[in-house]
C-alpha cells in the first residue's frame, strides 16, 4: 500500500546534527524504505543559509522517497501539520553561563517550539528533543503544548545506550548485535546510570560473561563502576575533547533510531528513552526521564517489573534527584 508523505520536522537544521540527519532520513533510513517524507527545516535567521544550502543539496540527490523540502525561521510554518519533530537547535553553554541561565535560555527556544507543535502539529504528532539539557528541554516543550498528550514527547537516549552497548561489546569481543537489554536510566548527563543488570551477550547474563573474562564478580563488579559506567556517561566529553567538537554522527544515528523504533516498534528487544514517567520504579511524575523501554510502533511505554538492587537504586536515584533540580530550576522561573 503506498504511504501518504511524513511530514517531518527538523529544528537547527542547518548546524551540525541536522546536517548528518537529513540525508539519511531522505534516503528512508528512519521510516523504511516504502515510506516517502517531507521535511520541514526550522532554522533562525543566522542558521538559514546553512539550512538553504542543505535543501540544494537534498534536491541535488534527486531521493525517491523525498516530496518536498521547506526552509523556514517560523516556527508556526514548521509544525503546521507535522507528524515528527526532532528538535535539534538549541543554545549552547557560553562563556560564564550558569545552569539555571544555559535552562531559561533553552526555554525561550523550547517553550514557543512546543507552542507552535500545539498550534498546528497533526494529531498523531511524535516529538524528540535532542538539543541540550535534552530531558528537560522536552519536558518545557510539552509543558507548552497542553492539547498534545505529554507521552508524545520524548528526549534521546539512545546514544548513551549505543555507546553503553559499544563498550560492551569491545569489552567481551562480541558483535554488538548479541547483546540485549541494556539500560540507561536518568538524565542524558553524567549523572546517567548505563546498567547491565538485565542484560544478556547470546543469552547469558553480560555480568557472568564479564566474569568470565576478567578474572571473577569482584574484578567485574570494579570494571562496571570504575571503567564502564563514567566512560559512558562521560563520552559526550571525551568526543569533545578528541574531536575538538560534540558528537554528530554518531547523535545523528541515535535520533534516527530513536525515532524508528518509537514508530516501526522495538519488537521484544528493548532500548532506553527518555519519556515521561507515569511514576514507574518511583521516579516522580512528570519527569522525562529515561528507562528501558519497548514500542509496539504506537509509542514507547517503560519496561516494567525490573528488580533494581541497592547499587543501581542508588545510580538511578543520583540522576533523577538532577533532573527533579532541573525541574525545580524552570519551575521557579515559571517555565513549567
Ligand atoms: P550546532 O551548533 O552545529 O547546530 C545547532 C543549530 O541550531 C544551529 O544551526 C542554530 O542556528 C540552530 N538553532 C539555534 N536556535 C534555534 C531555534 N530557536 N530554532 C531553530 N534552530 C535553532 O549544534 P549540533 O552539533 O547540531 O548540536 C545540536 C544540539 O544537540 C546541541 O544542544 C548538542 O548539545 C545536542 N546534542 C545532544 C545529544 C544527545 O544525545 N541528546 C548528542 C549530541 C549533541
Ligand atoms: C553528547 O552526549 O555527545 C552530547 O550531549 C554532547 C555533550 O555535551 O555531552
Amino acid at each position: 500500500m503506498a504511504h501518504e508523505p511524513t511530514t517531518v520536522t527538523i529544528t537547527g537544521a542547518g548546524g551540525q546534527i541536522g546536517y548528518a540527519l537529513l540525508f539519511r532520513i531522505a534516503a528512508g533510513d528512519m521510516l523504511g524504505p516504502g515510506r516517502p517524507v517531507r521535511l520541514r527545516l526550522l532554522e533562525i535567521p543566522q542558521g538559514m543559509k546553512a539550512a538553504q544550502g542543505a535543501a540544494l543539496e537534498l534536491q541535488d540527490c534527486a531521493f525517491p522517497l523525498l516530496h518536498g523540502v521547506d526552509v523556514t525561521d517560523d516556527a508556526r510554518t514548521a509544525f503546521d501539520g507535522t507528524d515528527i519533530a526532532l528538535l535539534v537547535g538549541a543554545r549552547p553553554r557560553g562563556p560564564g553561563m550558569e545552569r539555571a541561565d544555559l535552562l531559561a535560555a533553552n526555554a525561550g527556544i523550547f517553550g514557543p517550539q512546543g507552542a507552535a507543535i500545539n498550534a498546528g502539529a497533526s494529531d498523531a504528532v511524535r516529538v524528540v528533543v535532542v538539543g541540550n539539557p535534552a530531558n528537560t528541554n522536552a519536558l518545557i516543550a510539552a509543558a507548552s503544548a497542553p492539547d498534545v498528550p505529554a507521552d508524545r514527547f520524548t528526549a534521546l537516549t539512545r546514544l548513551d545506550h549505543n555507546r553503553a552497548v559499544g563498550q560492551l561489546s569491545e569489552r567481551l569481543g562480541v558483535r554488538p548485535d548479541a547483546i540485549r537489554g541494556v539500560a540507561v536510566w536518568g538524565n542524558h548527563s553524567a549523572t546517567q546510570f548505563p546498567d547491565v543488570e538485565h542484560a544478556t551477550v547470546g543469552g547469558v547474563p553480560v555480568e557472568r560473561a564479564l566474569a568470565d573474562a576478567l578474572g571473577g564478580q569482584d574484578v567485574a563488579t570494579r570494571w562496571l563502576d570504575d571503567e564502564f559506567i563514567p566512560r559512558v556517561a562521560r563520552r559526550g566529553a571525551e568526543i569533545i575533547e578528541v574531536r575538538g567538537s560534540s558528537s554528530v554522527a554518531s547523535a545523528a544515528n541515535a535520533a534516527i533510531e530513536h525515532v524508528r523504533d518509537d514508530v516501526l516498534g522495538t519488537g521484544d528487544d528493548p532500548t532506553s528513552a527518555a519519556v515521561v514517567s507515569r511514576g514507574e520504579y518511583g521516579v516522580p511524575e512528570g519527569l522525562v526521564c529515561s528507562f528501558p523501554v519497548l514500542s509496539d510502533g504506537s509509542g514507547y511505554r517503560v519496561v516494567e517489573g525490573l528488580a533494581l538492587d541497592e547499587r543501581a537504586r542508588r545510580y538511578v536515584d543520583a540522576s533523577v534527584a538532577e533532573l527533579v533540580a532541573e525541574r525545580d530550576a524552570v519551575r521557579a522561573l515559571g517555565l513549567v
